[in-house]
C-alpha cells in the first residue's frame, strides 16, 4: 500500500474540497490529509510519507496561498532534503480574472521542492485550458493539476479523475 500524504493550503475552501476528493480516489485516510493552516507543524510531518501531494491555490499575482508562505521560506532557509520523496502538485486558480498568472503557485511549489531533491511527478496536459501565462506551464504541459472552480466548475471532477488515473499509472499505484 502506497504511503501517501496530502498537504493543502486553501483560503476559501476550493483546493480543500479537491484535496479531499483526490484523497478518496487514492484511499488516503483523512488523518493523512493536512490543512497547512491547522495541521502542519514542520517538515517532519511530510517526512512520514513516501508520496506527497501538495495542494496550493494561487493568490496575489502568481503567489502561493498564504499558508504555504512560511513553510516555503523555511525550505529556502533551512534547506531540508526531500531526496527520495515523490511529489505532485495541484491547485485552484481563476483564468478569467488572473489569466496572466494562472495557477502559477504550482510552478513555485514544483521548483522549490525539486531544488530540495524531490522527484516531481503528475504533469498534466494544457489542452482545454485558457490563460495568457502560467508559471506552472513547462514544455507545453502543466507541472501539476490546475482547476478553476470559478469559471469551469463543471470540468473539475473530470480533470481531477484524469489526473489521479495518470498518477496511478506513473507511480504504479
Ligand atoms: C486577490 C486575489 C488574487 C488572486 N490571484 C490569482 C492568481 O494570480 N492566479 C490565479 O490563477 N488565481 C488567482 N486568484 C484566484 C484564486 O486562486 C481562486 O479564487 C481559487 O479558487 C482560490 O482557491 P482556495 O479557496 O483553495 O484558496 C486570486 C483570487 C483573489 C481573490
Amino acid at each position: 500500500m502506497a504511503n501517501i500524504g496530502i498537504f493543502y493550503g486553501s483560503s476559501s475552501g476550493v483546493t480543500k474540497v479537491v484535496a479531499e476528493k483526490i484523497g478518496e480516489l487514492l484511499d488516503v485516510e483523512s488523518f493523512n490529509i493536512f490543512n497547512m493552516e491547522e495541521d502542519f507543524t514542520d517538515f517532519d510531518d511530510m517526512y512520514a510519507f513516501d508520496i506527497l501531494l501538495f495542494g496550493c491555490s494561487t493568490w496575489g499575482s502568481g503567489e502561493v496561498q498564504n499558508d504555504w508562505r512560511d513553510p516555503l521560506l523555511d525550505l529556502d532557509n533551512d534547506k531540508p532534503s526531500f531526496a527520495g520523496k515523490t511529489i505532485a502538485v495541484f491547485g485552484a486558480g481563476d483564468y478569467k480574472a488572473h489569466g496572466e498568472q494562472f495557477v502559477s503557485a504550482l510552478g513555485i511549489l514544483h521548483d522549490k521542492f525539486k531544488a530540495r531533491g524531490a522527484t516531481l511527478v503528475g504533469s498534466f496536459p494544457t489542452d482545454g485550458y485558457t490563460y495568457k501565462y502560467s508559471f506552472a506551464e513547462r514544455d507545453g504541459k502543466f507541472v501539476g493539476l490546475p482547476f478553476d472552480e470559478i469559471n469551469e466548475a463543471d470540468k473539475t471532477d473530470a480533470r481531477l479523475e484524469a489526473w489521479v488515473e495518470s498518477l496511478k499509472a506513473e507511480l504504479d499505484l
